[in-house]
């Protein structure tokens, strides 16, 4: 047995969805950086699901049915309600209250292709409404319903802060959400299709994607990012600190990639939007001070800035909580998950790979009394 640990380079399964060669990322085909430019995050949606971008009545019907399906079963919402609220990470939360939609789902269990597309449209728009509500409950605040006038980066937006959002904010969400939507056969996605190859269903799958997402080796870098800027707190602060991180072989959060060699493509639109928006804000200090941590990361490890570390000072210049950026995260690569899930079961295997065991030779059972 050849022991491949992490599975670095192992290639598992074959997949029309997104690839990454070269440093490029593509999904079906289209450079990250065209869609980054110009595509809805509908759009990207249904590109992912039927491998070809929309026309324009199936770009609205699409629309219409992320909207129409947006609203949570009253359980959930007051399942919210019941949680030691102050101790409740919202990814926890978000990973419960997808297992729990299950359970009121009437065709949960139903396997057929038309039923699983329909609870990937159901999945795909409560996202949303599950991350805001329950950011509005444990504020003690009402969640606030969807409104079918809004796009979904806008909606998700609106129903956080119940505000209708800047035309730039909807800008900069919108292009997050492309940006994170699928990623070839990252942790948790692979955790998805691991789960589904037993013929398990839809919410099983996203339930066991969700909980890959949260470890901060995943998506949880995000927030991890966020939480290091303020630590750091002030631009002389960064060299000091950083270094001192270095030093100590800690690593630095929203740096490195498995698969990237010279940088991932998805940064450099984030950083772009960090510096925009941070102007903005007025503190374009957290802009300033990620530059600064590149440089010397780059410099020092030759480690380039992943998705999450431009993402973290966007998320916050859109006065978000830190702990809700990694459930926004799974709000778009929820999109992913489920074309991956669909194209698992449209041409399925079991995934069970090998051990090489290396604990102790063979022992005799001893009764419990004559242990020593
Ligand atoms: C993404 C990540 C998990 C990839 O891990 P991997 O392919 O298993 O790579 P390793 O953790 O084995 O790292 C390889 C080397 O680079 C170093 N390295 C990797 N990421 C680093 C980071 N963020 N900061 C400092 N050093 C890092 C490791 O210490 C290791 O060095 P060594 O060979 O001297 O021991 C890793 O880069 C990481 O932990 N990054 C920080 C978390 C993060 O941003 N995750 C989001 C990914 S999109």
């Amino acid at each position: 047995m050849t022991v491949t640990r992490g599975l670095e380079g192992i290639v598992a399964t074959t997949s029309s969805i997104s690839s990454i060669i070269d440093d490029t990322l593509t999904y079906v085909g289209f450079d990250i950086d065209d869609l980054a430019e110009n595509a809805s995050f509908e759009e990207v949606i249904y590109l992912l699901w039927h491998r070809r971008l929309p026309v324009a009545s199936e770009l609205e019907e699409l629309k219409k049915q992320l909207a129409q399906n947006m609203a949570l079963p009253q359980e959930v919402l007051d399942h919210f309600k019941m949680y030691p609220i102050d101790k409740v990470h919202p990814m926890a939360a978000l990973r419960t209250a997808v297992s729990l939609l299950g359970l009121y789902d009437n065709e949960a269990d139903i396997m057929d292709e038309e039923a699983n597309y329909r609870k990937a449209i159901r999945l795909q728009a409560k996202m949303p409404a599950i991350v805001t509500a329950f950011a509005r409950i444990r504020k003690g605040l009402e969640p606030i319903a969807p409104r079918e006038d809004l796009n979904f980066a806008a909606n998700f937006l609106y129903m956080l802060s119940g505000k209708d959002p800047e035309p730039i904010a909807v800008e900069a969400f919108n292009k997050a959400l492309v940006l994170h939507a699928d990623h070839e056969l990252n942790a948790s996605t692979f955790t998805a299709r691991v789960c589904v190859a037993t013929l398990s269903d839809v919410y099983s799958g996203v339930t066991s994607a969700i909980g890959a997402l949260k470890g901060p080796l995943h998506g949880g870098a995000n927030e991890a990012v966020m939480k290091m800027l303020k630590e750091i707190g002030t631009l002389e602060n960064v060299e000091p600190y950083i270094r001192g991180k270095l030093a100590n072989k800690e690593k630095i959060m929203g740096f490195g990639h498995r698969v990237y060699r010279k940088g991932d493509p998805r940064a450099k639109h984030l950083r772009l939007m960090s510096q925009k928006l941070t102007e903005l804000t007025g503190e374009p200090h957290w802009y300033q001070m990620s530059t600064e941590i590149e440089a010397i990361v780059t410099g020092e490890k030759n480690l380039p800035p992943n998705v999450d570390f431009y993402s973290a000072s966007v998320y916050h210049s859109l006065g978000i909580d830190h702990d809700l950026f990694t459930p926004i995260f799974a709000v778009s690569r929820v999109s992913g998950w489920l074309a991956h899930i669909l194209e698992q079961y449209d041409n399925n295997r079991l995934i069970r790979p090998r051990a090489e065991y290396n604990g102790p030779g063979m022992q005799q059972y001893v009764a419990v009394e004559l242990r020593g």
